[in-house]
């Protein structure tokens, strides 16, 4: 499949956007202050943290945000599990239907696997590694390419 162009100037903080890339779901997310610092807080509750599993993300996407810049977040969109897209479920606390101590991310209604704001997966559910992040990289402040 050929690389696909985005334009990213216009997504807001907290937007998330879905674009196409080899027939798949790739979010891309921008992040705010407030997402980022959840990042650090919710550490202690995944599997790989430090995103250790090598082929779930590029090199230089193997970091504590899991991304080339820290706001931008690109994920593929499908569970690690079996395949399902999980639900977005970005605000934290209560609004998520998740409970008063979610801290936003991604859940997937097939079996209950939970994901992080950098898509790195809870310990304790039937997902065994973090979502991919795809190739990716910047054209310009505005423009990225996937693939
Ligand atoms: Fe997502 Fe099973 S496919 S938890």
């Amino acid at each position: 499949g050929a690389p696909v162009e985005v334009d990213i100037s216009r997504i807001e903080p907290g937007q998330l956007i879905t674009v196409e890339w080899r027939g798949k779901p790739v979010w891309i997310l921008k992040r705010t202050p407030e997402m980022l610092a959840s990042l650090k807080q919710v550490e202690p509750l995944l599997a790989d943290p430090a995103s250790r599993v090598a082929d779930q993300q590029p090199r230089y996407a193997q970091n504590d945000v899991r991304s080339i810049k820290p706001d931008l977040l690109v994920l593929v969109g499908i569970c690690t599990h079996l395949g399902c897209s999980p639900d977005k479920r970005l605000a934290a606390g209560p609004a998520s239907g998740l409970g008063d101590d979610w801290l936003g991310g991604f859940f997937c209604p097939c079996h209950g696997s939970k994901f992080d704001l950098a898509g790195r997966v809870y310990q304790n559910v039937p997902a065994p590694t973090n979502l991919i992040v795809p190739p990716h990289s910047f054209l310009s402040d505005n423009r990225i390419l996937i693939g």
